[in-house]
């Protein structure tokens, strides 16, 4: 299935009636299971007035790192620059905290509510040099509905 085609079952999941922990899920689920190079899609939230992330709900092997600081790894890096972080090649970075063995590239995508980065959408691939913009792009439009059920 491509972007286009998920954008309705975004809007649908985003609007309907469940809890935003269930949203998120649901949203991890549709990711994982139609995107073949997305292996592990999950959400980081700021933990609090804390300088760091909390995992939240997510799809995938269960993770040690429920806790990143700000700055640590590709996610702790994206908390602090605002910006969005494509990783073609993990064993690249020096400033990367692996989970999993198996993973090959990561892009993380910030979420911000009234202008404030709030959390992200963190997705691990298994395949080397995934990602292109059109991945931005759809997570990009991802992220600012999210946004809408977090303000
Ligand atoms: N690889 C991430 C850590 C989170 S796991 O991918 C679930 C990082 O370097 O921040």
């Amino acid at each position: 299935m491509n972007f286009h085609q998920l954008i309705p079952q975004v809007d649908s999941i985003i609007q309907g009636s469940s809890s935003v922990d269930e949203k998120l899920l649901a949203i991890c689920t549709l990711l994982e299971a139609n995107v073949e190079y997305y292996n592990w899609v999950g959400f980081y939230f700021r933990n609090g007035d804390k300088e760091e992330l909390k995992l939240g709900p997510y799809v995938g092997a269960p993770t040690d790192h429920t806790i990143i600081p700000f700055g640590k790894g590709i996610c702790g890096q994206v908390a602090v620059s605002n910006q969005n972080f494509v990783v073609p090649d993990v064993s690249a970075q020096d400033n990367y905290i692996a989970c999993s063995i198996t993973v090959k590239a990561e892009i993380v995508i910030p979420i911000f509510v009234n202008g404030e980065n709030i959390g992200q959408i963190d997705i691990d691939s298994n395949t080397p040099d995934p990602f292109t913009e059109a991945d931005e792009r759809f997570l990009e439009y991802v992220c600012a509905q999210i946004s809408k059920i977090l303000s």
